[in-house]
This record gives structure tokens, C-alpha cells and sequence, in this order.
């Protein structure tokens, strides 16, 4: 596929696109410009064509998609009935935090995608707020900042793996550790991992945590999606996969009533992205490395600004503390250029930068801020 070819993507409602007013280039939110596998794109328009659109169940060939997936990329063996389909992953884990009882609390590492802040909040538990550690312009979650600030309340970990916004692809020692602290307070994990296939430091493997043992398994479950992956946040298709059946029946309990179904369309071009979707993910993977890489080395040389070389994610994480404005955010977006403002992730003065566009767009945005800092 040609990423260098620009699809203009206004007048499609947008979220990304109809945000800032028309002459800022919207490099925030998180789905890449790029058009989806054509075979995506093949199978909706099948399905459109048969015009009943009633309730649809995920069939035999798309839980076998997920699972082939699942042991190719990660070799981490799934069981049929551990997968529940959902509408999202943000829904997947509010409904997580439906699991605690009163009185007890969940731990947010921070900084951290906005919508994990008011998790707490939408569940009427306490959050606790974790902050990573910078360790070599990294962001890292050691077992002694768990220590420090995860109460004897706190049963819930929720953990963003790789991690957004910081780009961190953990090890798996790194895991390992994690888990036996989680094991050590009896502690339930939400591993969101959104952005597992979209791994920046080529010949890295992004480590499942419920592939970890057995036991990490029990007290996890694991936030899934093919849309990060395939650039198909709008079908709405994502999952839960929880190995132990009694938490899996929990959960289940949490979701009754409240979470809708996942739509046909989103089951369509889940299936569809999975089967046939292997080529273009090469391929984008290809692209958005070399994106990263370029933005990386132009955004190290511009004052005031320091970025985090993601090692997963299209998301550039960088502290714009030092270029010298009250909102960074606002400043960049008087010039032309639409990022994530770090506030809403719990670090002002820091800024996210998608870099999933045509290079041509990403060389524009980047000219953008350097010459707004004069
Ligand atoms: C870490 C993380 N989780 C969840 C989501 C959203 O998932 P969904 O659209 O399935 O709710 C995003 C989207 O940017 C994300 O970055």
C-alpha cells in the first residue's frame, strides 16, 4: 500500500480531523490516516450489500482469527471460550473496576490515557495514582514505586501495555515483576494492550502478561483490539480474554445489562483485518518506524522540547516544559498543530504527538513547531 498517498479524511466526521479549526493539522488522537487493509474495506462492503442488519454473533472462523493471532505474534495460546467480545477497551476496563468491593482502590500509573483517570470515579472507588519513573528517557514501573503507592486497599492494578502514552514496550522481566508484587497484595491486573502489535524497536516482542504463568494468569484479564492495529477504531470491535472462569464469570456479571453487543460490521472487519490483514500491518509497521524515527531525531533538536523515543505505539510522548509558554498545547495549536495536551494524561506541560501520517503531513506539522519557537 502507498501510506505517502494523502486520503482526505474530511467530511467523514472525523473525530481527529473536524477537532481543531481547519489550518491546524490534527496530530493528536489516536488512529493513523491511513486507509485500512483493503480486504477490510472488501468484507463491510459484502456484508453491507445484504440488506438485514440484524444481530450478529462473532462466528467459529473469527474466534479461530483471534486465536492464530494470538500464538503467531505472541505465542501465547488462547482458549475459545477465555475470549469475550466487547465494544471497547475502555469499556472493557470500567467494567474491571466493577469487580472491586467497596472500600477497595485501583492503581493508575501515571501519565496515562485519559479515560483510565476517571475510572475510579465512574466506579465509585478510590484511585490511586502510581507515577512512573523516568529511567534513562524511559518510562519505567519498578516494583519499589509500586511499593511507595499502591495502598493495602489497592486490589486492582490497571496496567497499559505497551504503554500509552509513554511508548514503553515492558520486558518481560519487567513484567514479571509487576506480577509478583500483584501476587504478593493479592491483586487483580487489567492488562490493556491496545497497542501489543504496533512495536517500534523491530526484532522486540511485546510479552502478553497472562502469558507470563499460569498463575499471572488467574488474576488478569488481558483488554484487547483489532483496532489500533488495523486502523479500525470506528467498527467498535474489541475483547476481553480472562483464562479463570470464576473471574471470567465475575466480569461477565460486571457486563450484564450495560455493555451493548459488539455491531456486525465491527465482527466483519475484525475477522477481515485478522485473516488478511498480515501484509498490511508489515507494511504499515515499516512506514510508522521510519515516521518515528524521523519525528524522534527532528523533535530531539528543537529547544525547549524533549521527547521519549517510543519503543511501541505511533504516539510520541514529549516534555514541552522548557519552550517557555504557559500551555504548550494551546501554543502549538495557534501555530498550526493539533497534539494531545499532557494535562488531560496528568502531566502538564507535556504534549503527545501521532506521528500514524504521510510523511509529507508529519515533515509539515514538524516544520510547523519549529518554526513557531522562532
Ligand atoms: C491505551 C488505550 N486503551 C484504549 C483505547 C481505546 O480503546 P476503545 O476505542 O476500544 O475503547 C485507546 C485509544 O487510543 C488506548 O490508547
Amino acid at each position: 500500500m502507498d501510506f505517502d498517498r494523502p486520503v482526505d479524511r474530511r467530511g467523514t466526521s472525523s473525530l481527529k480531523w473536524e477537532w481543531f479549526k481547519e489550518d491546524v493539522l490534527p496530530m493528536w488522537v489516536a488512529d493513523m490516516d491511513f486507509p485500512a487493509p483493503e480486504a477490510v474495506t472488501t468484507a463491510l462492503s459484502r456484508r453491507a450489500s445484504h440488506p438485514v442488519y440484524g444481530y450478529t454473533l462473532a462466528d467459529d472462523s473469527l474466534y479461530e482469527a483471534v486465536q492464530s493471532h494470538l500464538k503467531r505474534h505472541f505465542d501465547w495460546e488462547v482458549k475459545r471460550e477465555w475470549i469475550l467480545f466487547i465494544p471497547g477497551v475502555v469499556t472493557g476496563f470500567n467494567v474491571a473496576a466493577r469487580l472491586l468491593k467497596g472500600g477497595e482502590a485501583l492503581g493508575v500509573p501515571t501519565p496515562a490515557y485519559p479515560p483510565f483517570l476517571s475510572v475510579g470515579k465512574n466506579a465509585g472507588r478510590e484511585m490511586v495514582k502510581i507515577p512512573l519513573s523516568m529511567e534513562n528517557g524511559r518510562l519505567a514501573l519498578s516494583r519499589e514505586t509500586l511499593e511507595a503507592h499502591c495502598t493495602p486497599e489497592t486490589r486492582l492494578l490497571m496496567l497499559c501495555s505497551p504503554h500509552n502514552p509513554g511508548g514503553t514496550l515492558f520486558s518481560r522481566e519487567e513484567l514479571e515483576d509487576i506480577a509478583a508484587f500483584c501476587a504478593e497484595r493479592d491483586m487483580l491486573i487489567c492488562s490493556d494492550e491496545i497497542h501489543a502489535d504496533l512495536i517500534m524497536d523491530e526484532g522486540k516482542r511485546h510479552v502478553p502478561t497472562a502469558s507470563l504463568s499460569p498463575e499471572v494468569a488467574a488474576r488478569t484479564m488481558t483488554l484487547r483490539a483489532p483496532s489500533k492495529t488495523f486502523n479500525i477504531p470506528g467498527l467498535g470491535c474489541s475483547m476481553a480474554i480472562i483464562s479463570d472462569e470464576s473471574l471470567r464469570v465475575r466480569y461477565k456479571a460486571a457486563m450484564d445489562g450495560i455493555v451493548p453487543h459488539v455491531n456486525l460490521m465491527g465482527y466483519e472487519g475484525a475477522r477481515a483485518a485478522y485473516i488478511h490483514g498480515e501484509p498490511w500491518l508489515g507494511e504499515v509497521l515499516a512506514y510508522l518506524r521510519s515516521n518515528r524515527d524521523h519525528a524522534y531525531a527532528w523533535l530531539s533538536k528543537m529547544k525547549g522540547i524533549k521527547p521519549l523515543l517510543p519503543e511501541a505505539t505511533y504516539l510520541i510522548w514529549m516534555d514541552a516544559r522548557d519552550v517557555g509558554v504557559d500551555n504548550p498545547a494551546r501554543f502549538f495549536e495557534e501555530h498550526g498543530v493539533g497534539l494531545s495536551d499532557g494535562a488531560y494524561f496528568g502531566a502538564p506541560g507535556w504534549l503527545r504527538l501521532n506521528f500514524a501520517c504521510t510523511r509529507a503531513m508529519l515533515d509539515e506539522g514538524l516544520n510547523r513547531m519549529e518554526k513557531a519557537m522562532g
